[in-house]
């Protein structure tokens, strides 16, 4: 028996020679006969149809129970949506993939060198776009980078982290109160937040974009989101 589950989860009874299935994030006990290539295909398409913007954040909720890695997570979306605003991208797949890109971090904690393919292989099951799938494994070291998202994500993944530390260490404690030269000069100072490599930072001028530039940029979609980071 089928029972509506969510926006595209549906979860099934148990009931005789009942298995465990996971599609992605999606959990379904079944019987193992031709129902089964039906439901994977009618997931299928459902998840490709109804990846909207809430489902991702609800799972990417599910798999990320770390609030600082999820706030980084929405911090990365929102410098990606407002570098795809200034480059003329598609600001809602630049999106998706900045928030997406971390989804399978805590999974792969103690296999590190699985980061990126563990999401990437979510990502696929979701149906997502091949270049959203490309820039996870690139921002991982799994791939070059080649597509100008590719370059978007892995240069802003270490710049969220040098915003949020100087605005940590700013007197208001808040995003608002940064301005570009505050972060850069932060950024010149090696020792500071030094897990935010400034060599993965600079690679934002293959978007043609000078530091400066990178950075108001960045900045400014992450101060639209001040209150969701607490900052
Ligand atoms: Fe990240």
């Amino acid at each position: 028996m089928l029972r509506y589950n969510s926006l595209i989860g549906f979860r099934i009874q148990p009931y005789n020679d009942t298995f465990l299935y996971e599609t992605g994030f999606v959990t379904i006990t079944k019987s193992p006969d031709l129902f089964e290539f039906f439901l994977d295909f009618f997931m299928k398409i459902c998840i490709i149809y109804f990846m909207t913007r809430d489902y991702a954040v609800k799972i990417l909720r599910e798999k990320l129970k770390n609030t600082n890695l999820f706030k980084h997570s929405l911090a990365a979306e929102a410098c990606l949506k407002e570098l795809a605003e200034r480059l003329g991208e598609d600001v809602e797949k630049w999106a998706l993939a900045g928030l997406l890109h971390d989804i399978d971090y805590e999974e792969t904690n103690k296999q590190p060198t699985r980061h990126g393919l563990v999401g990437a292989e979510y990502l696929e099951t979701f149906g997502l776009d091949n270049d959203i799938i490309n820039a996870v494994k690139v921002h991982a070291g799994h791939l070059p980078a080649e597509s100008k998202l590719d370059w978007a994500l892995f240069a802003a993944d270490p710049l969220t982290g040098l915003i949020v530390a100087s605005a940590l260490m700013h007197p208001d404690k808040s995003l608002k109160a940064l301005d570009v030269d505050f972060v850069l000069r932060r950024f010149k100072e090696k020792r500071f937040a030094a897990g935010a490599k400034r060599e993965q930072i600079m690679t934002c001028k293959n978007l043609g974009l000078e530091l400066n530039d990178f950075i108001e940029i960045c900045l400014r979609g992450m101060q639209k989101i001040s209150d969701e980071l607490g900052l």
